[in-house]
């Protein structure tokens, strides 16, 4: 196809999401069903770590909000060093930390999300967190916990190939993954759920840039990757649930 009249048509397709046409009476909501979990469940038996408390925290406190805007950058150099798990906990809160639970199954969280749906599971390729041994790791929310999915060799070069060959992932100390699970938006938003997805994922990007320069570390948010094999490494089916948004993250000098 010409690729001009390819641009003309996704351009259309775009357009017709933002108009929000939806019959909202047809939702899952608007019919009463139950809403899909806040968070996907945890296997029993898993390898589950404790994350230290917000409140808690200490590494984030010497930058000013100023200063994290005014120095916030796409980072792409990262050394050696390791991030601790205060610095990891730190991020993860910053980026999809709850702050509230409602009996209705929806949350607050330190980010904004459209109904408060927030359609997102957080999974960590980390290679280099004191105290935390290599492998893939999701975040869970409800709990300010990880879990442990599975070993990975060479789980970053994996990351750096899956993301295009971007080599400087590999140098990471964690990369986020952030991925969708449409149905908890679309369960209140129907056709309009998939326009605010995307919104949403960038306050994440957002809030882990600024997290990451308070306490000198760096990221650059990332949409170019290879979405199979994304989806492969992180483990999830492509279908119900799929990788959006990667972060790779360091210290930097
Ligand atoms: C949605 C989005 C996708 C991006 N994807 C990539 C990417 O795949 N690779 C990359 O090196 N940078 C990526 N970037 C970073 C941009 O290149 C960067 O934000 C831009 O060059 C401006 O630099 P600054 O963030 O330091 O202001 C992305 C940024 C955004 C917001």
């Amino acid at each position: 196809m010409d690729p001009l009249h390819a641009l003309t048509l996704q351009r259309e397709f775009l357009k017709d999401h933002i108009r929000q046409a939806v019959d909202f009476s047809l939702t899952e909501q608007a019919r009463g069903l139950p809403p899909p979990p806040l968070q996907k469940p945890v296997p029993t038996g898993a390898y589950l770590i404790d994350l230290p408390k917000s409140t808690a925290l200490t590494c984030a406190q010497s930058t000013s909000l100023y200063e994290a805007i005014n120095n916030r950058r796409s980072r792409r150099k990262f050394t050696d060093q390791p991030l601790s798990l205060e610095e990891l906990a730190w991020l993860l809160w910053a980026t999809q930390g709850i702050q509230r639970v409602f009996r209705g199954g929806s949350a607050f969280r330190t980010v904004p999300s459209a109904g408060a749906r927030h359609a997102f599971e957080t999974y960590l390729a980390l290679t280099r967190v004191e105290g935390i041994p290599p492998a893939l790791y999701r975040y869970l929310p409800v709990d300010h916990q990880l879990v442990r999915e599975r070993e990975v060799p060479d789980l970053g070069s994996r990351c750096a190939e899956a993301a295009l060959d971007q080599g400087f992932v590999a140098d990471a100390a964690v990369t986020f993954i952030w991925t969708a699970l449409p149905r908890r938006m679309e369960w209140r938003y129907g056709l309009a759920a998939h326009k605010v997805i995307l919104l949403d994922a960038g306050h994440v990007g957002q809030n882990l840039y600024l997290a990451c320069e308070a306490i000198h570390a760096g990221t650059c948010t990332l949409a170019a990757y290879d979405q199979d094999q994304m989806d492969t490494l992180i483990g999830v089916d492509g279908a119900e649930e799929f990788a959006v948004y990667l972060a790779p993250v360091g210290k930097v000098k």
